[in-house]
């Protein structure tokens, strides 16, 4: 039987490390679904067109090491407002969270659109403070040429853009268990989110 665990949120609210760690821990699949999206920018900038784009996504694709940066994550924030790019990721998705064995997918539509049936839904948040001085830091460490002003001013624009557009925006499902990291810990944050799934597992 299938076990699927939906986290939504803005950027760099921690959905990606609590996802990482709620997967291990429960022996979970996880798949960053916003690597769909950033593979799919990716490609854009290389000069293919969207929809193309997405249709020709292979697995391999997720795995390319220049797909964190914040040129990247801007192409994906608008190739991810286009229906038809959504449209060609969404069987990928949904197959994945049928896995047997459980399966945590991390994104913006999870618990709304990809599987409004999860056992499971998380939407993490955290102050724009916060959010922006984690990414400041993340993408800093890496050596990248950013101001905490910029990242901050970047993760705005991607959320309203994420938020606004009429297809599948990020939104808290109605029966999702809303977790502000703000004032926690990472390992907090995994405390709660793993009680929360042991809650329903019975
Ligand atoms: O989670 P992320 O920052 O890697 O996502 C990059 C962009 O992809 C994000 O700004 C919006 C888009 N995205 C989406 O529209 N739906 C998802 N399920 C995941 C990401």
């Amino acid at each position: 039987m299938s076990f699927t665990v939906a986290i939504d949120g803005p950027a760099a609210a921690g959905k990606g490390t609590i996802s990482r760690a709620v997967a291990a821990h429960f022996g979970f699949a996880h798949l960053d679904t916003g690597l769909l999206y950033r593979a799919t920018g990716r490609r854009v900038l290389d000069g293919l067109e969207p929809v193309a784009a997405a249709r020709a996504l292979r697995p391999e694709d997720l795995a390319r090491d220049d797909l964190r940066t914040a040129e990247v994550a801007q192409a994906a924030s608008k190739v991810a407002a286009i229906p038809e790019v959504r449209a060609a990721l969404v069987d990928f998705q949904r197959a994945f969270a049928r896995r047997a064995g459980g399966a945590v997918l991390d994104g913006r539509d999870i618990g709304t659109v990809i599987c409004p049936e999860a056992q499971v839904k998380l939407y993490v948040t955290a102050s724009d403070a916060v959010r922006a001085r984690r990414r400041f830091l993340e993408l800093s460490g890496k050596g990248a040429d950013v101001t905490p002003d910029g990242v901050l001013a970047d993760l705005r624009e991607r959320d309203a853009r994420d938020s606004e557009r009429a297809a599948a925006p990020l939104a808290a499902a109605a029966d999702a268990v809303v977790l502000d990291t703000s004032a926690l810990t990472i390992d907090e944050a995994v405390a709660k989110a793993i009680a929360v799934i042991n809650a329903r597992r019975g």
